[in-house]
């Protein structure tokens, strides 16, 4: 029996979030490069893209690759921006035929060229499609996003557009990159290490996180409908009492 046979379907996530750490070390353990962890990485992204979309997920965003990760070496950043253009390549027509949507989070223009290219093209083809949005977030912090946020802002202010007594939670919501979808109620985090790493800082602030030490490369469906029944089998209390949710 698969875990998903004990699923909710009334209490599917909306929005999950997924960190997707471990390709290094999984790659570490088999004596091979950190760059064919990466590579290995590529299946566990199509298996729960896949598995998320038959669920009914209306989002799904994975952190790709973050603000900090441009300090690595280059030769592992060059890897990862190659791997992403062949990736999106090869896998457009598989979104097509599920009927997924592309989209991107993160200061896309710090991005190679020709790895901008390719998203946008993939992006706008994608763009006709319903099923379930899947978000990369690239080149993505949540202190960039904020800050960046808080720039609009002030200069929609300085502009005589808002009024300083008008801004609301609301207000900040709609400056974020994410403005277009519900906030994540799940949070997955794999690799056994328990931080958020500057992941949607704003958006996560109700969300439950799940913590798994399975590598990225090893992580499918299966552990997908895992980390969904344990949220299930959470009691979301937003702050008031058991009573009061009950
Ligand atoms: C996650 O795996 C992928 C990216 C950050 C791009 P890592 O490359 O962080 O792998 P570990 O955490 O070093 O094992
Ligand atoms: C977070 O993983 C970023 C991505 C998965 C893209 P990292 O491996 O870069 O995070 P730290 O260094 O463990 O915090
Ligand atoms: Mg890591």
């Amino acid at each position: 029996m698969s875990t998903k046979d004990l699923l909710n379907k009334e209490k599917m996530p909306k929005h999950i979030a997924v960190i997707m750490d471990g390709n290094g070390r999984w790659a570490k353990q088999q004596g091979k490069l950190r760059t064919f962890g990466h590579q290995s990485g590529v299946t566990a992204v199509k298996d729960v893209t896949e598995g998320a979309a038959e669920l009914g997920v209306e989002v799904l965003t994975l952190y790709a690759f973050s603000t900090e990760n441009w300090n690595r070496p280059k030769f592992e950043i060059d890897a990862l921006m190659s791997l992403l253009v062949q990736t999106i390549s090869k896998e457009t027509e598989t979104l097509m035929k599920n009927n997924i949507r592309l989209a991107t989070i993160g200061d896309t223009d710090s991005l190679p060229t020709g790895v901008k290219e390719k998203l946008e093209k993939a992006i706008a083809k994608t763009s006709v499609n319903t099923r379930m949005t899947l978000v990369l977030a690239l080149s993505y912090s949540s202190r960039w996003e904020i800050t960046k946020a808080v720039r609009e802002i002030a200069n929609e202010v300085k502009e005589g557009k808002l009024d300083i007594d008008a801004i609301t939670e609301n207000t900040i919501s709609s400056h974020l990159t994410t403005s277009a979808w519900p906030d994540p109620e799940l949070m997955i985090r794999t690799s056994g290490e328990t931080r958020i790493s500057n992941y949607l800082l704003w958006q996560l602030a109700y969300a439950e996180l799940y913590f798994t030490t399975k590598l990225w490369p090893d992580f499918r469906k299966e552990d997908l409908y895992e980390a969904i029944y344990n949220y299930q089998n959470r009691e979301r209390r937003f702050g008031m009492i058991s009573e009061q949710v009950k």
